[in-house]
């Protein structure tokens, strides 16, 4: 079932939205060599608490932390923990925020210091992808489509995509249907329509796509241990187009303009 929005509900889902993304702006401001993913964490806690929202992955099917944290090979789904952010890391922050009975969500995935030219490459093309997904979510258009935007753009460039995780359509809860995949045909799945919210979230990894969930029953990252990177935007359909409710731009007043380069 899709729960399609009305307008007020249009606008609690544009307060969740931005409230996840100025989580994310405050935790850019700690992304750097030293740092623990723990203390990214409470970052991102306090400030969605001090804001009146509620961390909506924390305690999730058990989940331990308010944001997924993905260093390098890590697809989605790690914990937040002790490991220090290194130099040439990369590092995915992937935030869900629940404000007034409304969720938004985000990832990003940040440089610490400077990576590899190879890495910032996959960050790169990984971030276009969600961009080029988005512009083939367009009402009247099919699930489908999104996904094989995000795959053909991804593919072309060398670069394979994770099959086991996808993006959602959220709202009340932070994932309702429809699933919305980073592959497959085009003209296949539901029809993109007014009053649905859907999130967009290519999982793109530099090796082979095969992914292993390690023992802890979440951390999913890369078979082949190489590096995968993440990000994600909540949008809207309304009155006949597509609308962005989550953006980076809290993150970019943050840390420059170094990674759009
Ligand atoms: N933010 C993830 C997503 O994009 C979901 C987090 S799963 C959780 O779908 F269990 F950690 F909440
Ligand atoms: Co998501």
């Amino acid at each position: 079932m899709i729960y399609l929005k009305t307008p007020e509900e249009m606008e609690l889902m544009r307060k969740a939205s931005d409230l996840t993304s100025q989580t994310l702006g405050e935790v850019a401001k700690w992304i750097a060599p030293g740092v623990t993913t723990r203390k990214l964490d409470t970052i991102a806690r306090e400030f969605i608490m001090d804001n009146g929202g509620k961390p909506a992955c924390l305690g999730y099917q058990g989940f331990p932390g308010t944001l997924c944290i993905e260093v390098n090979e890590v697809v989605v789904h790690g914990f937040p923990s002790s490991y220090t952010l290194q130099e040439g890391d990369i590092v995915g922050t992937d935030l869900v925020v629940e404000l007034d009975g409304y969720n938004g969500d985000s990832c990003y995935t940040f440089a610490v210091g400077e990576p590899a030219a190879e890495v910032m490459d996959l960050c790169r093309t990984t971030r276009e992808s969600l961009y080029v997904g988005a512009e083939a979510c367009v009402p009247g258009k099919r699930i489908g489509d999104i996904a094989n935007a995000v795959q053909t753009y991804c593919e072309r460039r060398g670069y394979s995509v994770v099959r086991e995780m996808c993006g959602h359509g959220i709202g009340r809860k932070m994932h309702e249907e429809p699933e919305v995949p980073n592959y497959g045909r085009r003209g296949i799945g539901a029809v993109i329509r007014n009053g649905m919210c859907l999130c967009i979230e290519p999982m793109i990894n530099m090796g082979s796509r095969n992914i292993v969930i390690e023992r802890d029953g979440w951390t999913c990252r890369t078979k082949d241990r190489k590096p995968s990177a993440h990000y994600e935007h909540t949008y809207a359909i309304i009155d006949g187009r597509v609308e962005q409710l989550t953006t980076f731009d809290y993150i970019h007043q943050a840390i420059g303009d170094k990674f759009l380069k």
